[in-house]
């Protein structure tokens, strides 16, 4: 899996992995709150948008897969004695939110919604990619592995999802600017080694 396959324009600074490794204990506990947010993200779209019958097919195993992540996550953290600890601000999706339109029309809604998922997920899996690759601990390396298949999975999900409910060329159009805008976000953010993104 490349960045092309994920559509990201720019690769995350090579920085991260290493500081990230040297910290583990509080990228887990930031990356038990992505898991968090992933799930409570599908069950919002499920509760908004009851009527879109392939969008509630496709996001409900979605929902018990993040929260299953969200349980690895949790064992991973007792198997080190670390307590999962409150919630850190999360700069990364904070900043996506402001690039986001805010329509007045629930299909243009759906799609910004459906897109910012998309986005989180392809940086996650690109992220997950790098722990499987750069860890040390055989364990966690085997387990982002399993992690970027299944974001990379709903990355795709999400996007197909977009272009199930709006024309493909709509899509299209605002994934490249979207794109765009999340690389300016990943270039000026500061690489911290206590932040999953
Ligand atoms: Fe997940
Ligand atoms: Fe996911």
């Amino acid at each position: 899996m490349s960045l092309t396959t994920l559509g990201l324009e720019l690769p995350s600074d090579p920085r991260w992995v290493d500081i990230a490794g040297m910290n583990i204990g509080d990228i887990l506990i930031d990356h038990a709150y992505c898991e968090q947010k992933a799930a409570s993200s599908c069950i919002s779209l499920i509760v908004q948008y009851p009527e879109k019958a392939r969008l509630v097919e496709v996001l409900t195993p979605v929902v018990a897969e993040e929260w299953g992540h969200f349980q690895r996550v949790l064992k991973e953290l007792r198997k080190r004695n670390i307590p999962l600890g409150r919630q850190r601000k999360d700069e990364y999706v904070n900043q996506l939110q402001t690039i986001l339109r805010k329509p007045s029309d629930r299909h243009e809604q759906l799609m910004e919604k459906l897109l910012l998922n998309a986005l989180i997920e392809a940086r996650s899996a690109e992220r997950f990619k790098l722990l499987s690759e750069h860890l040390n601990d055989e364990g966690l390396k085997k387990f982002y592995r399993e992690l970027m298949i299944s974001e990379a999975g709903h990355y795709r999900n999400f996007i197909e999802l977009a272009e199930e409910y709006l024309p493909k060329e709509v899509v299209r159009r605002r994934w490249k600017e979207l794109l765009e805008a999340e690389a300016g976000i990943m270039r000026n953010l500061e690489v911290r080694s206590d932040r999953f993104h």
